[in-house]
């Protein structure tokens, strides 16, 4: 168990495509698991994706409760999920704020897919097949962006609305993510 470093963006591995889970039962993937679990709580973030570690598997992690930093999210169900499919059950889109623990200290409205469909397996590699909306779509879709070597700010289609969370909500106390 162990709370690991956070690549922020700039770092290369961030940009590259991970790989698809082939051993479900090694003790490096239960390892990987157990130490973006750590992270993830230790930092208080609504997800992260291996990748964000310097793992480069096709593995993340959400899930949110009462988070100070989401006041209006509804809750999402603690997950992992390997090797995700996702397929969007409509066209319609929705901008929202999000963040990014490899991003720190920073907002942005991105678009996202306002209801999907995601397909993979948990650490068990027991198939795992929902459809979702709202919050948990946002949410999925960020984390398996990171997957593709996608960061939020390069879906963001008005830079106007990008910058530092302290600046854009003055006296909310918004941590990083
Ligand atoms: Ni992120």
């Amino acid at each position: 168990m162990a709370v690991r470093e956070v690549l922020k963006m700039g770092d290369p591995r961030l940009l590259e495509p991970a790989r698809p889970v082939a051993d479900f039962a090694s003790a490096e993937l239960a390892l990987l698991i157990t130490d973006m679990h750590d992270t993830m709580r230790a930092l208080n973030g609504a997800g992260l994706a291996a990748p964000q570690i310097g793992a480069g598997l096709q593995v993340v992690i959400f899930g949110i409760d009462a988070n100070p930093r989401y006041p209006d999210a509804e809750a999402v169900p603690f997950t992992v999920l390997v090797n995700p499919v996702l397929t969007p059950l409509s066209d319609a889109l929705e901008e929202a704020w999000e963040g990014c623990l490899s991003v720190p200290g920073m907002r942005g409205v991105v678009p996202r897919h306002v209801a999907l469909r995601y397909q993979g397996f948990d650490a068990a590699g027991q198939p795992i097949d929902r459809s979702v909306g709202g919050f948990h779509a946002r949410v999925v879709q960020h984390e398996v962006d990171h997957l593709h070597g996608i960061l939020y700010p390069m879906r963001i289609r008005d830079l106007r609305h990008f910058g530092f969370t302290d600046t854009l909500f003055p006296g909310q106390a918004l941590q990083d993510d």
